[in-house]
């Protein structure tokens, strides 16, 4: 679909070790990309890099951390495109939950995108693009949640704040509803039915699919008018 439209430029991915991630790093290395993906489980990285290839690189990394995420950009001079996919939701009720279950969100998604960005910024080419990753949860909020949806909002607000600074590079969000990933398979206990069951709830009768993912982030990359942008990826969910 996309032919090989990122011959030669650099791709890094952000949580490109699994699910929507990982769909994205593979898409971009098919449209001619040098991809290089992060992740924090070195098995999970070797497993990734496995099924990316040889022209595929990727290093160990927790967003969190300021000085990991600057590791992990040093061997980069010039960046293409960033995609920042990882994120740490723990579900907590914000009056008497873990204070450090309800930083985690913010700690990783919101927080991981700044230093992204921060590392980011001096090296991405001036047609370049970043990608964040924010929720459905941003727009359909549930108990316990509460902090998953600020973060979520969060890197909203931020994407549309950068435009002017980051111009003439460009940066968007993609905002998936329920994605078929390890994360949604992790979050239901493993259980097919209740994967089924979830499915069934949607408008199309499906649950998003990470390649469906991967399709709009090329395409958040290749269209040189899409900036500041909020893509909705979940099948009219949140209208329902
Ligand atoms: N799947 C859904 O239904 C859905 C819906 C809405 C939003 N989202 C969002 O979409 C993004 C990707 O989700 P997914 O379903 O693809 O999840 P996933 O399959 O669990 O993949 C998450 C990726 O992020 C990495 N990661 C997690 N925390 C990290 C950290 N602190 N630093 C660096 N890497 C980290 C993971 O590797 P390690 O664990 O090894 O670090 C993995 O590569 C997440 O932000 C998620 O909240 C997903």
């Amino acid at each position: 679909m996309f032919d090989t439209f990122l011959e030669g430029q650099q791709v890094l991915v952000l949580g490109g070790t699994s699910g929507l991630g990982l769909a994205t790093a593979v898409l971009a290395v098919r449209a001619g990309a040098r991809v290089h993906v992060g992740g924090r489980d070195p098995q999970r990285l070797a497993e990734a890099l496995a099924v990316l290839g040889p022209t595929a690189s990727g290093a160990c990394v927790d967003l969190a951390d300021e000085s990991s995420v600057h590791v992990f950009f040093a061997p980069f001079a010039l960046v293409d495109h960033l995609v920042v996919c990882a994120a740490n939701n723990l579900p907590a009720r914000l009056i008497d939950g873990e204070l450090a279950a309800l930083r985690a969100s913010l700690d990783s998604r919101f927080w991981g995108a700044v230093h992204a960005l921060r590392a980011v910024g001096p090296r991405l080419a001036p047609q370049g693009s970043v990608l964040l990753t924010s929720g459905m949860v941003s727009q359909r909020p549930r108990p316990g949640m509460a902090m998953v949806a600020a973060a979520a909002s969060a890197v909203e607000s931020l994407a549309r704040s950068l435009v002017t600074e980051l111009a003439p590079r460009r940066i968007n969000v993609i905002n998936p509803g329920p994605m078929q990933t390890p994360l949604l398979a992790r979050a239901l206990g493993g259980r097919a039915e209740a994967l089924q069951g979830l499915a069934e709830m949607q408008p199309l009768k499906r649950l998003g699919q990470a390649e469906d993912f991967a399709q709009t982030a090329l395409f958040a990359m290749g269209n040189r008018q899409l900036n500041g942008a909020v893509l909705h990826l979940d099948g009219g969910a949140r209208w329902v």
